[in-house]
């Protein structure tokens, strides 16, 4: 086989040809489906006659081929592994093809595909060409028509884009649906299932009086966990009007739910197509934090509609044109549904765990890349995440009202179109007059940038001077980096009012709460007219996707806990004093010395859980303590059990200081009122669990016995899988083994339930795990053609579960990338995801780095997917 090839963005090409209107027809069978296109083909004006037509095509058996209704001959066009081509067509014309595709042996989940019994397809980004020849790239649109003929029996539900514009009977016990979609869309968006569904039906009326019927395809048993997905579709809608001046425009909205699916959602025109996990649940099944994925997502994937859909990317160097932008308008959504400081707390902590990893990793890659192998790889967080930041900081930049008149200009000028990232900033630019020419570099260059700030206080002439220098570290293919335009957001609290003071910067009053504009490599601001010694607050609200770093001091962290205006950075601001406290216990751990708790931290744990805030939400992620995965992005090399150590100390000598306080919160925070996913209820269940982690951390009477009887209870997942998990990954096997059991005898049929059973056995920090894992994978219920089951599995033990992965024998590794080998084959997209973790060897110590790249030669070894080779060969460069 001959080794992968990159594609440029700079070799990119407007469409030879393009489709005017596109007819499919499926006949479906599992092993032997029949798929006749008719493609409406008119030569671009601007290349010349001869050039022959080429049409993206993969693993497609071809039966048939005419052009305006003349068979072809053999020698008049030519298939090969990536396509056809025909040598000659005229220049305007239709070509018909039937190719044959076989849905069962289908395991990549790209295409066309079989899962628990339906029909479905996921064509972004290139699984379009599993399905039919085709110019599958986004910058071809076209209406598209589909006729989706099925065994009337067992496939009574044939779904595709649009509307259904007619149905019928056919011999042999068959039936037919055609389906019309007038909106010109590229082929990622086509979608199509057929299946035995039960449907649970709404209706929405849009902003201009139209009514749009919301329908929701899923397995019958499912039928009672619809409620939450639609209502949050609803309430998407809505958003999307008020927020964005956006409405739906087709008289049908569709979203099914499907068990065997790659990500989370897909955005397909009309019909949307979702992960089972990504759009079910119920109170008994589902934790907070599932309700919470479900709305947003939902909301995603229906605000795509315009963000992607309607205006689309022009190729896939752009894929962040959508996502980015789409991203930032879910998570706008969720904040203004719930609580948004805690929203924003959960996305940064989120972000600079692991999109930082990913930035400063072997596979980094800007925002926009230039190259790829395999663009199934780059549905990153780079590109999902950081370029919602970026989208965050525009909006920042030139305020919500010119926002908003960038964003309609963008939809206006673009509707119908594939574009680029440039013409989304230049609307922008347009809109508010600024110059964001230095601000597109945020999408050229890869990794995070690093912001070293140093303040002074001079008394005599009450000045307080900072000073900001910026660097972006090196990343792989770009050695150099040029300054970047970072706003940072900012204020100065008075040490002795505790409040924020009037910023005074050149003679223009600023308030007390401003952004200053940080250009230039290095760059001084002098705010005048300072009447007292502050603490300056930086980069208030996460302002841009960076590091600051400042060499605050522990009372000045625990002053900004207690006195900082911006909820973000008073959280932040405990975050960093834990850090500090967890960095010389890490240092202990390491020389063998006696660990000592910095007395510090439990006052500052206490002045948080005395002092008043009303947010419960905010006040949960106060009292939670840094992940191991982000202590480990702070240390200069990570030792996994040292971190481990460190953190499970302070846990233990606050939860000993603190018990009290902790047994009161939880008392506080019980309820018995009915589940409901609401705001305020979700709060108090995180606060609640939050003490009794702390409880659990020395696992005293009171402690085991609130979690016994909080799982005994069975009130609601969030409450009973918190309480289990406690007790799994306590000590007290005797009681964690039976409710184990319970658990999942009471969920065995419940696949996304089984799914947070394996997951919480797996993530267990004792030392006996990998045996359980292995255990857990010959159970009858796992499968590794089930993607939730496999990164519920394979995916929790790698990432969730530092100590166990990392063990020092290497077994962990081992056992990861045998899992890769297999799933290579199977599912190249999934296999090269769960890779991640041992790209990431250059952050340990040179046994486990050896270990590492072992299995990561074990892995070259093989014959690769490309999606496998690329992250294999940027790992091991
Ligand atoms: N566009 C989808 C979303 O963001 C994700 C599609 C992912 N496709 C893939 N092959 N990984 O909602
Ligand atoms: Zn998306």
């Amino acid at each position: 086989m001959s080794e992968p090839q990159p594609i440029y963005l700079s070799d990119y090409r407007p469409p030879a040809y393009r489709v005017i209107r596109t007819e499919l027809s499926f006949d479906l069978d599992p092993a032997a489906t029949r798929v006749k296109a008719r493609l409406h083909l008119e030569r671009h004006p601007e290349r010349e006659a001869g050039t022959p037509l080429e049409l993206d095509g993969e693993q497609l058996d071809l039966k048939a081929i005419a052009i305006d209704g003349q068979v072809l001959g053999e020698d008049e066009y030519a298939v090969g592994e990536a396509g056809l081509i025909v040598h000659r067509v005229p220049q305007a014309f239709l070509l018909d093809t039937e190719v044959e595709v076989a849905p069962d042996a289908n395991t990549a989940l790209s295409g066309l595909y079989r899962s628990s019994g339906m029909y479905c397809t996921q064509c972004e980004a290139e699984g379009f060409r599993r399905i039919t020849f085709y110019p599958d790239r986004p910058d071809v649109m076209a209406p598209f028509s589909t006729t989706v003929i099925g065994d009337a029996a067992t496939l009574p539900v044939l779904l595709s884009n649009g509307n259904p514009v007619e149905r019928g009977e056919l011999p042999g016990g068959r039936h037919f649906v055609t389906w019309e979609d007038p909106h010109p869309k590229p082929s990622y968006l086509f979608a199509l299932v057929a299946g035995d569904l039960e449907k649970v039906e709404d209706r929405f009326t849009t902003m201009s009086g139209r009514e749009v019927t919301l329908q929701l395809f899923v397995e019958e048993e499912n039928l009672d966990k619809t409620d939450h997905a639609m209502a949050s579709l609803k309430r998407a809608m809505t958003w999307d009007e008020q927020t964005y001046g956006r409405e739906y425009d087709l008289d049908l909205f569709m979203i099914v739910a499907v068990n065997d699916f790659n990500m989370g959602a897909m955005e397909n025109k009309g019909l949307n197509i979702f992960n089972s996990a990504a759009v079910l649940t119920h109170p008994d099944t589902a934790t907070d934090a599932a309700f919470q994925r479900v709305e947003s997502i939902v909301a995603h994937e229906y605000f795509h509609n315009w963000s992607g859909n309607r205006v689309t990317c022009r190729d896939w160097f752009q894929l962040s044109l959508k996502e980015g932008f789409t991203v930032f308008r879910d998570q706008c959504f969720s904040a203004d549904t719930n609580s948004a400081p805690v929203k924003r707390i959960e996305d940064v902590s989120f972000f600079r765990t692991a999109q930082f990893a990913e930035d400063a990793g072997p596979t980094a890659h800007p925002v926009r890349p230039d190259h790829y192998i395999e663009i199934g790889n780059f549905y990153t967080l780079t590109i999902y995440e950081k370029g919602a930041e970026i989208v965050r900081m525009l909006s920042n930049l030139v305020g919500e009202e010119a926002f908003r008149r960038g964003s309609d200009l963008y939809f206006s000028r673009f509707d119908g179109q594939a574009v680029t990232i440039e013409d989304f900033v230049d609307c922008m630019a347009e809109a508010s007059g600024e110059d964001l020419g230095q601000f597109l570099r945020w999408y050229s260059q890869a990794g995070t940038p690093e912001i070293d700030a140093h303040g002074e206080y001079d008394y005599a002439n009450a000045e307080y001077r900072l000073v900001l220098r910026q660097r972006t570290p090196a990343t792989p293919g770009q050695a150099e980096k040029q300054a970047l335009h970072i706003p940072v957001r900012l204020g100065l609290v008075g040490t002795k009012s505790g409040r924020d003071l009037p910023l005074t910067l050149d003679g223009e009053a600023l308030g007390t709460d401003a952004v200053i504009h940080l250009r230039e490599d290095e760059q001084e601001f002098v705010f005048t007219e300072v009447s007292e010694a502050p603490v300056p607050s930086l980069g208030r609200g996460f302002s841009a996707p960076v590091k600051l770093h400042f060499p605050y001091g522990r009372e000045d962290l625990a002053f900004l806990q207690a006195h900082d205006s911006d909820g973000f950075n008073r959280w932040d601001a405990g975050q960093r004093l834990a850090l500090l406290a967890l960095d010389d216990l890490i240092a202990a751990h390491r020389n063998g010395v006696e660990k000592v708790m910095d007395p510090r931290v439990v006052e500052a744990f206490r002045g948080v859980l005395e002092a008043r805030i009303d947010d419960k939400a905010v006040l949960a992620q106060m009292l939670t303590l840094p992940s191991e995965a982000y202590i480990a992005e702070q240390q200069p090399l990570v030792d996994v059990d040292a971190i481990h150590a460190a953190r499970t100390f302070v846990k233990q000598s606050l939860a000993a200081s603190l018990r009290d306080d902790f047994l009161r919160l939880y008392e506080q925070n019980r309820s018995e009122a009915p589940y409901a996913p609401q705001p305020e209820q979700i709060a108090a269940r995180s606060l609640k669990n939050v003490a009794l982690s702390y409880l659990m951390a020395i696992e005293d009477e009171a402690g085991l016995e609130l979690a016994q009887a909080q799982f005994a209870a069975n009130h609601n997942m969030t409450d009973v899988r918190h309480a289990l998990t406690l007790l799994v990954h306590g000590s007290r096997g005797d009681i964690a083994d039976p409710a184990l059991k319970a658990f999942g005898e009471k969920w065995v049929h419940d696949p996304l339930v089984m799914d947070q059973w394996f997951s919480l056995q797996v993530t267990r920090p004792q030392a006996d795990v990998l045996d359980r894992v292995k255990f857990l994978m010959a159970h009858p219920a796992f499968s590794l053609k089930n993607p939730n089951r496999v990164r519920a599995l394979i995916g929790a033990f790698a990432n969730q579960n530092p100590v166990n992965f990392h063990r020092a024998d290497g077994k962990g590794y081992r056992l990861l990338a045998d899992t890769v080998i297999e799933l290579n084959r199977l599912n190249p997209e999934i296999a090269a995801r769960l890779i991640t973790p041992l790209t990431r060897w250059a952050r340990f110590d040179e046994t486990r780095q050896e270990l590492m790249k072992a299995e990561l030669e074990r892995i070259r070894a093989e014959e690769l997917s490309p999606n496998v080779y690329e992250v294999v060969e940027k790992a091991l460069a």
